[in-house]
């Protein structure tokens, strides 16, 4: 049912309020973070030694922050990787390593063959996956059910958001196992997580702003993304989203790279969409951010800047500033998506796309 939408994507990217509530709700009980189908010995958790996170397209992109959140609460080393080269190669694994398995439908085949190759290895596998028994699921060691919904636009929104929300629970669960964080700073994590559905409610109220932005940028022929720290993989997926619903050429970069390369690609009038750091939460990385700003718009870039509210130093910066709730850095991603996925979302509907079922995609790939 649509609801009164013409496409279901765009419902559901209005759902992601209670798509990232209800994913927090069913974790967090008495004080304590829980997860499904727990079928390991607790102490488990606390000995792993290594985490290695395995996904596809959009999932991958939530793996990237799960390292964000799980190496900073934690001190466990995490590497990311697509399940389609993880599976084919010889990765590091033993029975302290956790293997984190990410998957909206729970079906897609790299990701369960990454989950075969590192049972093999004996090492444990925990599963994020909105789909309750999918396969992935059941050939896990345990389970952290994101709790979306089903979606049916191919191109996935409200799964991401409840995945990231996913990942920092993992984050946090990993802490409290391992006694890296006092039960006082699990909640007060946890607390500020549970303020997250509010914020991309009124997140969503940019809506007709990034429209407007949309319009005027609907025929360039590319459109370049760049995000620092935990705005690279927020970049990388509004990127994702461009190419899967607009047919466009899109790419995301890490902002520090432009001079190793990218920098080449700006001319006059090119959209670049600028995910910018929070000015108060990292300071230099705003700095550092704001002259690569300069650096794009001195060769006649069009900056569609996406920063904090109140972030005064870029507003001079940006020819269209978009501006989201304030948060704590990890949680950012939460909020700094939504305009992406919007304005992806218009383009392709200006281009006359149908962004529920874009061209040569399927929604769950069960093939390689
Ligand atoms: O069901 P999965 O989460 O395993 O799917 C992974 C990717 O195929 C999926 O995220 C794909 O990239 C989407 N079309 C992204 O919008």
């Amino acid at each position: 049912e649509k609801s009164g939408y013409d496409y279901f994507m765009l419902k559901e990217i209005q759902e992601q309020p209670s798509a990232v509530a209800d994913t927090l709700r069913s974790h967090f009980q008495n004080g304590r973070i829980t997860l499904d189908e727990q079928r390991l010995d607790p102490s488990t958790l606390r000995e792993v030694d290594k985490v290695f996170v395995v996904a596809c397209g959009t999932a991958y992109h939530a793996g990237l922050l799960a390292k964000q959140a799980i190496e900073h609460w934690t001190r466990i080393p995490v590497e990311v990787e697509m399940a389609s080269e993880f599976r084919y190669r010889d990765p590091v694994l033993d029975r302290q390593t956790l293997v984190v398995a990410i998957s909206q439908s729970g079906e897609t085949a790299d990701t369960l063959e990454a989950v075969r190759h590192a049972k093999d290895q004996k090492a444990t596998v925990l599963a994020i996956c909105n789909t309750n028994g999918a396969q992935i699921p059941r050939e896990s060691d345990a389970v952290l059910y994101t709790h979306a919904g089903p979606e049916i636009g191919v191109a996935s929104t409200k799964c991401f958001t409840a995945q990231v929300a996913a990942v920092l629970i993992l984050g946090l669960a990993l802490a409290e196992a391992r006694g890296t964080k006092y039960p006082d700073e699990i909640a007060a994590e946890y607390a500020a997580l549970q303020a997250m559905p509010d914020l991309i409610a009124t997140t969503l109220q940019v809506g007709e702003q990034v429209r407007a932005v949309a319009r005027e940028i609907a025929s360039a022929k590319a459109i370049l993304f760049l995000g620092r720290h935990v705005g690279y993989p927020v970049a990388l997926e509004g990127a994702l989203k461009l190419k899967e619903l607009a047919y466009m050429h899109a790419e995301g970069f890490p902002a520090g790279e432009l001079k190793h390369g990218p920098i080449a690609l700006i001319e006059q009038d090119l959209p670049v969409v600028v995910v910018m750091p929070s000015p108060t939460g990292r300071p230099l990385l705003h700095q550092k951010m704001l002259s690569n700003i300069a650096e794009i718009s001195a060769r006649g870039a069009r900056t569609i800047v996406i920063a904090e509210e109140g972030d005064e130093l870029v507003a001079k910066h940006a020819a269209h500033l978009i501006e989201i709730p304030r948060t704590r850095t990890l949680l950012s991603p939460l909020l700094t998506t939504i305009p992406l996925q919007i304005l992806a979302a218009e383009i392709a509907q200006l281009r006359g796309n149908d962004i529920d079922k874009p061209r040569n995609l399927a929604k769950s790939v069960t093939v390689e």
